[in-house]
């Protein structure tokens, strides 16, 4: 892993074993693009690269340079109100009305290491020789304003990270009206673009389309990254599959708006813009001041999605995910939410967490409605103290006692929300974010807490602060059960108010970074109506985030086949829940509830008290599985084997990094009558070892090319087959 930086010819070279990120200081002074893709050797001059020529009806405001026009030129950073008038990557409104900009290379910095972002989550190199850094200083003189890029290559990771920081180096104020995180100009178009959409109970599936020319492009405005658009990205040759071909990757570490756009210009090239959605954002920039824009996650491959997608994963849990959720084995827990919702007591809970011990559990979750007087979703959140009805000693009680069976104990919170009956918007009704004098909008009968305002989240840690004091507490479930409308902070004045998005998701981060400080040993998981707010952002204060609320096995298959392109399995939470399933209707036998739960963070959420004995005792195997293979599933090589989305039969697997041994799953949705014989071809074996599995012996270029037979594990038949199927497979090398 090197930056070099050729003097003479002012281009900057960025590689490591797999990449090469080439860029250039441009004849105006701006910074061009000039390479981004394999490996290619240094040498001092690639200015071929940079082609110029003229077109009709191009502009070219480059003093004397008559053939340089930035429409036709590649760019690192491109402004807005220049001669290039395709999608730009800033926009500031100056002082005197306007908003022109022109950003020279005025220097830079080279060295070891990784800086961290001021108030936001990024990734992190724990030794310097992990990664280098490169940091671009331009300005423009005119106006007096800084912009500095930065970058990070990765040494053992196709991998750039990219941010931007504006700072008014000026006497007035300015407007920053748009600051994307990354842009970056490639010399064709001859791509599909890959996006992770859905909805409450369906996220993350993948949608792909041929980019043409035009715009292609998702956001959200929700207020948090949201279920129906995901911060990642990928973009492909349409020949590149899960095993081969070249792709890009990009995320953005990020839980807020974002907009992810790909635009495809008449001359056929391609930028890819990445960042804060513009929309809804206006940030007012005060002398002396600077400005942060989040973290982009830049990942590169020619061997396929699979790949690509374990960069991503090696990347946030290597050099995103921190403390306990690196460190420690995941807990396999027992959450109470789909057994018990908010009606219970101290007795039904330790009745449930009692069977979860017997099976093997490890951490018993307590869910939404322990907290003031939350007994429906009509009331108490904003109350952060516990029931005494439902648990007459609070927390500490029940902690001890959980602790006393032999289990850890965690317990839920929505701390960026309250009801209108709650002693906190009593006393408070102006802590909410809404328009004085407008009905208040209600999502799920609550309100969005002002956490653009200082006040409000001091108020909601010290309450947390005070109960997480009260007990033992190893993990929390963090949830936000409604997107932001009416966006409008009643603490902030009128200039500021295209900040409060921004500035209340830097409230939810600065929360979660004085409760992670305070508490290292929580376990936080994010949450947010399951998978809504499922990004690399709240990676880094929480290791894994609950994947949907759709728990049924079928539809999960989907929901984690999609999730797993763009995150580790570690992160997935995955529970198995009861049948007939409450989101679906759908009955699956245990077995194949769990098989796919296992390729998650694992665990349960129903009352264990009312399974058959069978059903019991399959529960204890499963733990015990569970607990000798968690380490290979969450920390291997995950590769995507066949399509739920296309396929009847689909299946996944994992490699564990030395490919000594692995775990295959197959998933078969609906029985077929007078079928085929099925095989499922495996992936990242070593081809030269063999390996063993239910007491025969293969070759891994024999799994890997002939496949594994799977027909008689699905039960498939010549007619009266079963629904919803799975098998696993554990294959060990001699
Ligand atoms: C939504 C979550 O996704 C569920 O798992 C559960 O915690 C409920 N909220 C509780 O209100």
């Amino acid at each position: 892993m090197c930056i070099i930086f050729h003097e003479d010819t002012k281009q900057f070279h960025l590689s490591n074993d797999w990449i090469s990120y080439i860029i250039n200081v441009l004849p105006n002074g701006e910074i061009g693009q000039l390479y981004f893709g394999k490996k290619v050797h240094d040498k001092d001059d690639f200015s071929y690269l940079r082609e110029s020529g003229m077109r009709p009806t191009v502009s070219c405001h480059t003093n004397g340079i008559d053939d340089f026009s930035l429409e036709l030129t590649r760019q690192e950073y491109p402004a807005f109100g220049t001669t290039d008038l395709r999608n730009e990557a800033f926009e500031i409104h100056y002082s005197d009305g306007s908003s022109v900009s022109h950003f020279v290379y005025t220097g830079h910095d080279i060295y070891s290491g990784k800086k961290a972002i001021a108030g936001l989550p990024s990734t992190y190199a724990e030794n310097e020789s992990d990664a280098q850094s490169l940091e671009l200083y331009l300005k423009d003189e005119l106006k007096g304003v800084k912009i500095t890029l930065f970058y990070t290559i990765w040494k053992d990771l196709p991998i750039i990270t990219r941010r931007v920081s504006v700072s008014n180096c000026s006497k007035n104020e300015i407007s920053l009206e748009k600051v994307m995180s990354i842009s970056l100009d490639m010399p064709d178009a001859d791509y599909e673009w890959m996006q992770f959409s859905g909805s409450w109970g369906r996220e993350r599936f993948p949608i792909v389309r041929k980019l043409e020319c035009g715009v292609t492009s998702i956001e959200s405005r929700r207020g948090h990254s949201s279920a129906v658009q995901n911060p990642f990205v990928i973009v492909k040759r349409p020949d590149t599959n899960e095993n081969q071909g070249a792709a890009m990757g990009l995320a953005l570490c990020y839980s807020g708006n974002f907009r992810a756009l790909a635009e495809v210009d008449t001359y056929g090239t391609l930028r890819f813009l990445m960042g804060i959605n513009p929309e809804g954002f206006s940030w007012p920039l005060g002398s002396g001041e600077t400005f942060d824009s989040p973290e982009a996650i830049l990942s590169w491959t020619d061997g396929g999605l699979n790949s690509l997608s374990q960069s991503f994963h090696d990347l946030y849990r290597e050099h995103l995910i921190r403390g306990k959720g690196k460190t420690e084995p995941r807990p396999i827990l027992l959450n109470n939410w789909e057994a018990t919702m908010m009606d219970f007591d101290e007795e039904s809970i330790l009745k449930i967490a009692a069977k979860g011990k017997e099976a093997g559990i490890e951490l018993f979750v307590l869910d939404d409605g322990w907290f003031g007087a939350r007994n429906d979703d009509y009331r108490g959140l904003g109350d952060w103290y516990a029931n005494t009805e439902k648990l007459p000693e609070g927390m500490g009680g029940l902690s001890r006692k959980i602790n006393e069976m032999g289990l850890d104990f965690g317990f839920w919170i929505e701390p960026e929300m309250v009801n209108e009956d709650s002693d906190l918007y009593r006393a408070h009704p102006d802590w909410v974010l809404g328009v004085p004098g407008r009905d208040k909008s209600l999502g799920r009968h609550q309100m969005v807490l002002d956490f653009s305002r200082k006040e409000v989240v001091d108020n909601i840690f010290e309450q947390l602060d005070k109960v997480f004091g009260s007990a033992n507490v190893s993990y929390i479930k963090w949830d936000m059960n409604r997107s932001i409308s009416e966006c409008f902070s009643m603490g902030t004045d009128a200039k500021h108010q295209g900040a409060v998005y921004h500035r209340y998701i830097l409230g939810v981060y600065s929360l979660y970074e004085r409760l992670v400080n305070k508490y290292p040993n929580i376990l936080f998981e994010s949450c947010a109506s399951g998978g809504g707010r499922f990004d690399a952002g709240l990676l880094y204060y929480a290791p894994q985030a609950w994947c949907s609320d759709d728990t049924d096995a079928m539809e999960r298959v989907k929901i984690q086949y999609g999730t797993s392109y763009g995150y580790p399995i570690s992160s997935i939470g995955a529970h198995v829940s009861a049948v007939p399933n409450q989101q679906t209707g759908r009955n699956c036998d245990i077995e194949t509830r769990a098989n796919v739960a296992y390729f998650g963070t694992f665990g349960y959420e129903l009352d264990l008290n009312h399974l058959s004995d069978e059903e019991f005792e399959a529960v204890k195997e499963q733990i015990k599985f569970m607990k000798e293979n968690r380490s290979l599933i969450h920390y291997g090589d995950f590769y995507r084997l066949q399509s739920p989305f296309e396929n009847n039969i689909s299946g996944w697997m994992v490699v564990s990094k030395d490919r000594k041994e692995a775990i295959m799953a197959c998933y078969q949705m609906l029985a077929d009558v007078c079928g085929g014989f099925k095989r499922i071809k495996l992936a990242g074996l070593d081809p030269d070892k063999e390996y063993e599995c239910n007491g025969k012996t293969y070759y891994g270029d024999e799994l890997m090319n002939i496949g594994m037979v799977v027909t008689k594990e699905l039960t498939l038949g010549v007619c009266g087959g079963v629904d919803h199927t799975s098998a696993i497979f554990k294959l060990v090398t001699k």
